[in-house]
């Protein structure tokens, strides 16, 4: 079960109501998006079980797999919410309309706290993305660190072609990735970037064929949890300030963290050989 909140009100459901499967292995979790029949589209409840699941992830995992069920990573949000239903239990954007900003703001707050948590400097993201991925599902994807794409994936930013923003934390990784002039122009035609161009601008580590995807994903994480684990949290800490510092910054915030890992490794109770 998990606690999955609703614009304030709060309930238990279970993560298989959500459309989610967890799993922990030792240091790999996997987060499997699990509504293929519905190509895994996404709802306030999804967002929410992501931040609690990212919470509560145990401390031993270091690498964090988001896959989907099925021949979609993920339809994007679940079209039921631009209908005055919505989804049952979860309101509508048309409700939505009538929060108050403070109110609004907070919900769309709680919904990114469902992928902010994929950034921690302490686990390694990976996104696993065959077929569609589109608005929510291809923020999803840029929520990770990493993504393996199978050569059949799809990824569309839909969100303005529908009137609205990407405002699932994707923004942000998708300049950092390919800069202001593509993201602007992926974004504003809303259209379909295929595996093998996001492998060029930089949308994906890696393009496999689609029966390939689970293996390459196991072989990254096997890659990953081959370093040693603090110098991969300090390591990927530095990488992520480089961008907002000066070379000068950026080589004194290296020595910092040096400094603290010939500490751990050479000092009073240290002495040992780096792992
Ligand atoms: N929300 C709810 N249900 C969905 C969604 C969605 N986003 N996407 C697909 N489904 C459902 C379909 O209604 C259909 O249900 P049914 O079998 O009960 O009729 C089922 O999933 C299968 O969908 P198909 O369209 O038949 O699957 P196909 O593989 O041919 O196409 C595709 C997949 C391209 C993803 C298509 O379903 C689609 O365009 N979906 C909508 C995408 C979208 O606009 N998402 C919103 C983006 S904006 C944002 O995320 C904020």
């Amino acid at each position: 079960m998990v606690g999955v909140s609703f614009g304030g009100s709060a309930e238990e459901i279970s993560l298989k109501e959500v459309g989610l499967r967890y799993e922990v292995d030792g240091e790999i979790a996997t987060i499997t998006l699990d509504r293929p029949d519905k190509r895994n589209a996404q709802t306030f409840a999804t967002w929410s079980a992501l931040a609690d699941i990212g919470d509560g992830l145990p401390q031993q995992v270091r690498v964090v797999v988001i896959r989907g069920e099925g021949p979609s990573f993920s339809a994007g949000i679940d079209l039921r919410m631009f209908t005055p239903e919505g989804v049952p239990g979860q309101g509508s954007f048309a409700s939505s309309a009538a929060l108050g900003e403070a109110t609004f703001a907070d919900r769309v707050t709680q919904a990114q706290r469902g992928f902010l948590w994929l950034r921690r400097p302490d686990i390694v993201s990976v996104a696993a993305v065959q077929g569609h991925a589109i608005g929510a599902g291809f923020q999803l994807a840029l929520a990770c660190d990493l993504r393996v794409l199978a050569d059949d994936a799809k990824l569309c930013m839909k969100e303005p072609a529908l009137g609205l923003v990407p405002d699932l934390t994707g923004t942000k990784p998708l300049v950092d990735l390919v800069g202001l002039s593509r993201a602007i122009e992926i974004c504003l035609t809303a259209r379909v970037v295929g595996a093998q161009e996001a492998a060029r601008i930089g949308l994906a580590e890696l393009v496999v064929a689609p029966e390939e995807l689970d293996e390459a994903v196991r072989d990254l994480s096997a890659a990953l949890l081959a370093t040693n684990r603090d110098a991969a949290t300090a390591t990927k800490r530095l990488l992520q300030g480089a961008s907002g510092r000066t070379l000068t910054e950026q080589a004194a915030a290296e020595g910092r963290e040096q400094a603290a890992r010939i500490k751990a490794l050479f000092g009073e109770g240290g002495g040992r050989a780096p792992a």
